[in-house]
């Protein structure tokens, strides 16, 4: 019998085509261009992949990878892609409507249409790090920007916001109620609101937001050359990471690793909602160390792919955030260390959790010759000490 923080999902058909419902979502057409465009911003560069063959020793697999996201941008988070990408969009779709022109990003931070581009007033929900993202890039194209941050958010995060020239609205809530605060004042002022997550009717600005997730996904399968991985511990928020991690693996490798969705336990919306088989709320007030999966409601737009072929939905607890955390910082025999935060260990907190329980290695067909990918989401922002 599984254990009550596994189970498996449902609807997982081996042989179902990666189709036009999944392109929707997540769309592979263009990202190799984007990460040649991604050359033109200032600081930016691909993260490493990193192996770590003492602790795949230690947990009885073949091979460790950490896909390291601390290093991206020089910002510390994977979610710099989808905040920047997203908001360079917005201006330069504004620019080809007025002018029937394309454009690049040089063009915009340079300002060459800024006629169009900087009226632009961009805003945002976040538990942290997507209003970072979100504010870098309307700091690099001269825009305004406002972000809405839950009670809980950290005052590091909120002061690295700030540092990016972004205004700061404390919302007395939850990130949900910081998404109501963002919605009902952006719409009365008019602002151009780059979430990422989706909600009835409004799509467009998650689903770029994953497209610039799916640069990490891209990267990671070029540095994995043939040796793709046969498992991947993804941790969800509201599932845009997974959806971009999911979607682009599911449509680019010939064979289809094993997909394990880790979330908090008091965060557990996927996993509700896998088990109920449409979006669910998550069972518990979402009161987690773990800030950016700290979500009580999926993002409804990433269901095709998520709800359709992640194989396996898995929780972990609280205190198995800080020893995986620790094992990324203090390595053991020879593996580098990884700085990372509370919501960027959560895969090797989930590998970890599977692979102590001879039950569920054996469930996840994990063994010697396994080849794991772990995404370490975010660095060490220092928030607590490791
Ligand atoms: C560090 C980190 N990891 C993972 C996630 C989860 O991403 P998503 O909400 O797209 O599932 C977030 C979201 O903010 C995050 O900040």
């Amino acid at each position: 019998m599984l254990p009550s923080w596994l189970a498996q999902n449902p609807r997982v058909r081996p042989g179902l085509k990666f189709g036009r419902a999944q392109q929707f979502v997540i769309n592979p057409n263009g990202i190799a261009e984007l990460c040649d465009m991604l050359k033109d911003c200032p600081k930016h560069a691909p993260t490493p992949l990193l192996a770590l063959p003492a602790l795949a020793e230690r947990l009885g697999v073949g091979e460790i990878r950490v896909k390291d996201e601390s290093q991206r941008f020089g910002f510390g988070a994977f979610k710099a892609l989808g905040g920047v990408l997203a908001v360079y969009n917005a201006l330069s779709s504004a620019v080809g409507n007025a002018y029937h022109i394309g454009t690049n990003f040089a063009d915009v931070m340079n300002g060459l249409h800024g006629e169009v581009t900087a009226p632009f007033v961009f805003s945002t929900a976040s538990s942290g790090n997507h209003g970072r993202a979100v504010a870098a890039g309307a700091k690099l194209f001269g825009n305004r920007c406002v972000i809405f941050l839950p009670k809980f958010t950290s005052a590091e995060k909120e002061a690295a916001i700030g540092a990016r020239g972004a205004e700061v609205v404390r919302v007395d809530g939850d990130y949900d109620a910081a998404v109501a605060e963002c919605k009902r004042v952006s719409r009365e002022n008019g602002w151009e609101i780059i979430s990422d997550t989706s909600w009835e009717g409004y799509d467009k600005a998650p689903r770029i937001v994953m497209r610039g997730y799916c640069v990490l996904a891209h990267e990671a399968i070029a540095q994995q050359g043939r040796q793709a991985p046969t498992h991947v511990f993804v941790q969800a928020g509201v599932g845009g990471l997974a959806a971009a991690v999911i979607g682009y693996l599911w449509a680019m490798l010939p064979t289809r690793p094993t997909f394990v969705v880790v979330e908090p336990e008091s965060a557990d919306c996927w996993f509700q909602s896998n088990l109920a088989g449409k979006p669910m709320p998550a069972s518990g007030n979402a009161d987690t160390v773990m800030g950016g999966l700290a979500c009580r409601e999926i993002s409804p737009i990433t269901w095709d792919v998520i709800g359709q072929r992640a194989d396996w939905f898995m929780t972990i607890e609280e205190d198995q955030v800080m020893p995986a955390r620790r094992l990324l910082a203090h390595p053991l025999d020879g593996d580098p260390a990884i700085a990372s935060g509370p919501s960027g260990c959560a895969g090797l907190a989930g590998l970890t959790r599977v692979c102590t329980d001879r039950a569920t290695f054996e469930v996840l067909k994990l063994d010697a010759k396994s080849r794991v990918l772990l995404i370490n989401s975010e660095g060490n922002l220092g928030e607590t000490p490791v």
